[in-house]
């Protein structure tokens, strides 16, 4: 057995004991009955091999990990055009606060709070119907990850459509500001629907291979952009939790309120870790403790 595997299987045996778990989202109530009882965690390294341990095939609901792959889509598409919409700074606020946005005249302060995330959407809209742009956008998830059997979970999209009035005021906001090209009802359809894709531990780490810049792995983007979604995954990844995941783990993450995180390791691996309990700030409370001891074990930080 590889010294990583020994270390994935030690992790997920810690976690499997944790007496803390977080707590389930449950403003989804499609995602308030999951099991808070699961681990899983994957990894692909450099040289195209991956380990895995825990529940790494068990599907979950993606939700906000799913702003890196459409962030990724839109720079790939429009370019720096995008930055015209939505800025580039930590947020420190909550992921779907409404404060900041009326106050900054409708510009999101990032793409991965809700609002820089419903703006992201808009603009892959653009020319597309709804249908159209989310069938890219699992295009481009199945192409990234090798793997066609990544689908959208239509009752999490319709149970968030019929909960979702924070998001709806975000978005009506963003109209009233010149921030939206499309109709709140179908940008948010294509959003909730772009939330609630499913995909595995082992999926989603071969999803983020792009965003490693390594040889042996898949490029679909320049690597200075590649880099520029690090960036924004680093300060911005974890919304008001961002500075404390920086200090804990010193890797560029993402999380979504399923419970799943994808970290980059740069040059030399994607991790995907899920544990649907979340703690205060909405991200995975073992699924940032697991990531905290891999980067530690594997002496991985971008930090030197
Ligand atoms: O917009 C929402 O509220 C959800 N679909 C996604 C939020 C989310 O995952 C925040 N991340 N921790």
């Amino acid at each position: 057995m590889s010294d990583l595997q020994a270390i994935l299987d030690r992790i997920a045996a810690e976690m499997a004991a944790a007496p803390d778990r977080g707590k389930v989202a449950d403003y989804i109530p499609e995602l308030a009955s999951i099991d808070p009882g699961q681990f899983g965690i994957a990894v692909c390294l450099a040289d195209g091999t991956h380990c895995t341990a825990g529940d790494a095939e068990v599907r979950f609901s993606i939700q906000s990990v799913s702003k890196v792959f459409t962030l990724a889509m839109a720079l790939g598409r429009l370019g720096d055009q995008l930055w015209a919409r939505v800025g580039r700074e930590p947020s420190g606020l909550a992921f779907n606060s409404i404060l900041q946005l009326e106050h900054e005249r409708g510009i999101p302060r990032n793409p991965f709070i809700n609002a820089g995330a419903i703006v992201v959407t808009d603009a892959l809209l653009s020319g597309h119907a709804p249908r159209e742009m989310l069938g890219d956008y699992l295009r481009f998830l199945r192409h990234a990850a090798d793997d066609d059997d990544i689908h959208i979970n239509e009752s999490v999209a319709r149970s968030e459509t019929e909960t979702g009035h924070r998001n709806f005021a975000l978005a009506h906001e963003l109209c009233a500001h010149g921030n939206l090209q499309h109709p709140p009802d179908h940008v948010l359809g294509a959003y909730f629907h772009q939330c609630a894709a499913e995909m595995t531990c082992r999926q989603l780490a071969f999803a983020g291979r792009f965003l490693v810049n390594a040889p042996e792995l898949p490029s679909l983007l320049s690597l200075a952009r590649v880099r520029r979604i690090n960036a924004l995954m680093m300060t911005c990844g974890h919304y008001d939790g961002s500075g404390e995941f920086a200090f804990r783990v010193g890797l560029p993450g993402k999380s979504g309120v399923g419970g799943g995180i994808l970290v980059i390791v740069p040059s030399r691996a994607a991790v995907a870790v899920w544990s649907p309990g979340l703690n205060a700030q909405g991200n995975s409370q073992l699924g940032t403790l697991a990531v905290e001891r891999l980067a530690r074990a594997q002496g991985w930080s971008v930090f030197g």
